[in-house]
């Protein structure tokens, strides 16, 4: 029994008038509201039971246009500014659906899905500096992508026998970062069973970026201590304010010290297709593996995040798990040496090649450079307007694309925060909040490419017009 429609005809017709649909919402995003909290009559339709029996496509197809489309993220819209989203674009949305078509395991075998891929990884290979046999890896997000870097980090100082041994009975391993590190690289000290509290989270200097100093009175005092520091994680762009941390500086710990070198460019490191954004970057070039997603700034449907490896060898041998089932033949569908599932944990994976692909063969990397160069630019827009305000006043230096900012008196934060529920409740735009030295403030992330100098007068108009009716 195919579960294949019985009339292809009908079924094309049904399905481009949802393509129809889903271009029009891109292209219309702007008229509709950033946000809006599905109401309960909506809410009830997803408590509905199993279903056992069909329905016809279309009628389904109109809930999704009925009861999910007006209630995701909205983070498609330009006065959307909350946290780190990618915009996407239409190229990467027919992308993910060809991909779907041709639904492809890429967890590995002899076909185009890994060659794409391999591809992409020689092209951020190129634009980091890595070497051209650097490995790299698909992976859901920057999350996951900072977890392989630590495993690969933490099998590099162990050797490979704690693979089957596991961590009993082997030194205490030690990580670095700054405080600004994004919670996910303690999160992957934790999962790799090291413990998150192993991570020593370091202050920063005034730049934001961690400090040298602190970092080698860490690593000294642990080393006294009996501890094995093994790892340096650098972050190219802080979550909270953008920061960079000094890389060639931390470059040259990690050589004098035998020291891993990671690099969290979550969002940061793909300032590498900025020639004006790209210098701070300088000392990327010399990190051993560097964690980052295209579903952020290079504005790829999620998700894509992406690991690169400097050491080919050293990724494989930390992943690679030989199974009867999944043996190399020298030729046919199961030839070729290193998978995709040799390179990380996953085994089956979908083609999330294809939507990275075709977005940076459609756009090119100068164009998505020129548009996080307009975010900043938009954002320093930002940070000036916030600056002559009256009511306003910036918290963080303003270094790339995130303008956080306080309320004038507002000595706990919680005005802020009423402010960015009143804002995600009108529906006009949605910043979200962060913490600065102690008290809740707006954090205006500009990550969207349709932003403009006109949606952030809006949005200044709309702060002072909702502040003052709080
Ligand atoms: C600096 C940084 N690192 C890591 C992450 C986690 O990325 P993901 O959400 O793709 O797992 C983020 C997310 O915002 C981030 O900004």
């Amino acid at each position: 029994m195919s579960l294949d429609p019985d009339d292809w005809d009908a079924f094309g017709a049904q399905a481009h008038a949802a393509l129809d649909r889903a271009i029009a919402r891109l292209r219309d995003v702007r008229e509709g509201p950033v946000w809006r909290p599905a109401p309960a009559e909506v809410l009830t339709a997803f408590e509905a039971p199993t279903p056992t029996g069909p329905r016809p496509f279309e009628q389904v197809l109109d809930d999704v246009e009925q009861l999910v489309a007006p209630y995701v993220t909205g983070n498609t819209h330009p006065l959307f500014m909350g946290w780190v989203h990618g915009a996407g674009t239409p190229y990467g949305m027919v992308a993910e659906m060809l991909a779907a078509g041709l639904n492809a395991n890429c967890g590995g075998r002899n076909h185009i899905g890994p060659v794409v891929e391999r591809q992409i990884t020689a092209w951020m290979a190129q634009a980091f500096g890595f070497p051209a046999d650097a490995s790299g890896l698909l992976v859901t997000g920057a999350s996951q992508a900072n977890l392989v870097g630590v495993l690969v980090a933490r099998a590099h100082a162990l050797g490979l026998v704690a693979r089957p041994e596991g961590l009993a009975g082997r030194p205490r391993l030690t990580a670095y970062a700054s405080v600004e590190a994004h919670g996910c690289v303690a999160k992957a000290m934790d999962i790799a069973g090291l413990g998150s509290d192993q991570l020593r989270r370091l202050p920063t200097g005034e730049d934001g970026g961690l400090s040298l100093e602190a970092l080698r009175a860490a690593i000294a005092r642990d080393r006294a201590a009996g501890l094995m520091p093994f790892l340096v994680v650098g972050s190219a762009g802080t979550v909270n304010t953008g920061a960079f941390d000094d890389l060639a500086g931390l470059a040259g710990i990690c050589a004098a010290e035998g020291l891993w070198f990671h690099v969290d460019g979550a969002f940061g490191a793909l300032a590498a297709f900025s020639p004006r954004l790209k210098t701070r970057l300088e000392g990327l070039e010399q990190a051993h593996s560097v964690a980052f997603d295209f579903h952020k700034w290079a504005h790829v449907p999620y998700d894509a995040g992406f690991v690169l490896v400097r050491d080919a060898a050293a990724h494989r041998a930390t992943f690679a798990n030989p199974l009867d089932y999944l043996s190399r033949e020298p030729a046919g569908l199961a030839a070729g040496e290193t998978w995709p599932c040799d390179l990380g944990p996953d085994l089956s994976r979908g083609f999330r090649a294809l939507k990275v692909w075709v977005t940076l063969q459609t756009l090119g990397t100068d164009a998505l450079g020129a548009a996080m160069e307009a975010n900043c630019e938009a954002a320093a827009y930002l940070a000036r307007r916030i600056e002559a305000s009256g009511h306003f006043e910036l918290a963080a230096p303003v270094g790339l694309n995130i303008v956080c900012f306080g309320v004038k008196g507002d000595a706990d934060g919680a005005l802020a925060r009423r402010l960015v529920i009143a804002l995600h409740e009108s529906g006009r735009a949605a910043p979200s909040t962060t913490q600065r030295d102690g008290r809740a403030v707006v954090r205006a992330a500009i990550f969207n490419h349709r932003t403009t100098i006109a949606d952030i007068d809006a949005f200044v108009a709309d702060l002072e017009t909702t502040l003052a009716a709080l």
